[in-house]
């Protein structure tokens, strides 16, 4: 009897808690590189117009280097294809 009860209870209090549970899990918005350079000057200043910082840019006409007009390319056994769809630059790697 004991234990039906508690295996009826535990779930029970999940499933009723669950809602409030997830209200309060902390959201993890993007903050972007401008919070951080609040603190770390001198590494955001280093960051800048590195190839990190070039590869962190929203995919554009002007971003995009790449051929990605129904291209591919062939690397250690690995065949990428790289087109677009609409305004997106899609990479299938097959
Ligand atoms: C309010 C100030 C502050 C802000 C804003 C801040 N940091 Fe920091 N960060 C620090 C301090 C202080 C340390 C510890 C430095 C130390 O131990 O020498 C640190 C350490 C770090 C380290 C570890 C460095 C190491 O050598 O181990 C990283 C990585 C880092 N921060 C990244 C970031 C990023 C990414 C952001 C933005 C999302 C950010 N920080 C925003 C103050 C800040």
């Amino acid at each position: 009897m004991l234990i039906r009860s508690i295996c009826v209870l535990i779930p029970a209090v999940f499933i009723l808690l669950k809602p409030a549970l997830a209200e309060n899990l902390p959201t993890s918005p993007y903050v972007g590189e401008k919070v951080c350079a609040n603190c770390h000057q001198e590494q955001s200043r280093q960051w800048q117009g590195s190839h990190h910082d070039l590869a962190m840019q929203h995919a554009n006409e002007e971003t995009v280097l790449a051929d990605f007009s129904d291209t591919s390319l062939t690397h250690d056994g690995v065949t990428s294809k790289f087109s677009r769809q609409g305004g997106k630059f899609i990479v299938n790697g097959i």
